[in-house]
């Protein structure tokens, strides 16, 4: 079954062809980081007008003929930015009238955890969902397909978003979060002792101090006394890294989970993802990344995990109101 994933819910402007939930047979990302680089953020009315100039030509790129088949078309509906959202939305409805096939309604969120299954077929629930991107940090129980329970959560900034706002005030260029993974390559991660919000006795998470702990030491410390830039974003990464190591195995040990997939944007952090390797190896547990194309919003994710829910027969076009503000939740 082949399923046409279409995904506008930030900056980027996706399509992409999934065979069986599983197999990516054509993935396109128009990137919108020339239109927002200089405003230092994603500006919403200048996202909206990109993903209406880029939506077809990422659709024509994964479908280059009219005639290549099509079951159905799975459309992110949120959470995210309304105006962008639209775009995908009415697009999705377009087509799927012109074609006549089914169009699925999908929470990004849980794209974000189905881009683990994307080219993994050994992989199977349960596992433990760790979603890590510029506006979520949450660790989910991913039961069964659309079986989920939601063990915590960021109480104030994501990890991607502390991300973002830290490079800021480093004078490094959006978007942050690759800036500082590649500063911080070059960077001694013990250099300045950033403190880490462990929220004990919750799975929720907490990364609002640690980007004012940066704020104020900037503040504090005249130029000329601290160490290098690479220096500080390497202390601030080993301290967002560290806690999502480790509350992430802390989690899936109390719930007897061995398979961990990551997904969102920071799970393309290059630190992030060897501590995490080199967690599980030293837990024997299993740790699924995406490839890297597939941890930032793409639509490959979106078209996976509308294959589980046209399997499950959950086509109505209800599904399709889009929601700036949806959580995850179980399938009905
Ligand atoms: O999943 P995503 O593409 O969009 C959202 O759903 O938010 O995530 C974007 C976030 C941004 O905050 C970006 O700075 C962060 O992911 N990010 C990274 C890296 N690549 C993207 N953070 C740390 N290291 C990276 N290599
Ligand atoms: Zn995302």
């Amino acid at each position: 079954m082949i399923i046409l994933g279409i995904e506008t819910s930030c900056d980027e402007t996706a399509a992409s062809l999934v065979k069986d939930g599983r197999w990516v047979l054509g993935s396109a990302v128009a990137s919108q980081l020339a239109v927002h680089k200089p405003f230092k953020g994603v500006v919403p009315e200048l996202a909206s007008r990109a993903h209406v100039e880029r939506i077809n030509s990422v659709i024509d790129e994964v479908l280059p003929r009219s005639n290549t088949k099509v079951d159905a078309i799975a459309v992110t509906t949120g959470p995210g930015l309304v105006g962008c959202l639209l775009i995908g939305t009415v697009t999705a409805r377009m087509l799927g009238w012109v074609r006549d096939v089914p169009v699925i309604g999908v929470n990004h969120l849980e794209g974000h955890l189905f881009a683990g299954l994307v080219e993994h077929p050994g992989l199977k629930p349960p596992f433990l969902g760790l979603i890590v991107s510029g506006g979520h940090t949450e660790l989910v129980i991913f039961k069964g397909y659309g079986r989920y329970e939601r063990l915590g959560a960021t109480r104030d900034d994501a990890a991607g978003e502390a991300f973002d706002k830290v490079a800021n005030l480093l004078g490094l260029p959006f978007p942050g979060g690759p800036s500082i993974d590649r500063a911080a390559q070059r960077g001694n991660p013990t250099a300045v002792a950033f403190p880490r919000a462990w929220m004990p006795g919750t799975h929720d998470f907490s990364f609002s101090g640690l980007k004012t702990s940066v704020a104020n030491y900037l503040h504090a410390t005249p130029a000329r006394k601290r160490p290098k830039v690479q220096d500080i974003a390497a202390s601030f990464q080993e301290a967002v890294v560290n806690v999502l190591v480790k509350k992430t195995f802390a989690a899936a040990a109390a719930h007897g989970l061995t398979s961990i997939v990551i997904g969102g944007g920071v799970a393309a952090n290059s630190r992030l993802r060897s501590v995490f390797q080199q967690s599980a190896r030293a837990e024997q547990k299993r740790v699924y990344l995406p490839d890297l194309s597939f941890c930032t919003d793409n639509a490959a994710m979106i078209a996976a995990a509308g294959y589980y829910k046209y399997k499950k027969g959950l086509r109505r076009a209800t599904d399709l109101q889009v929601d700036a503000n949806l959580q995850i939740q179980n399938w009905k």
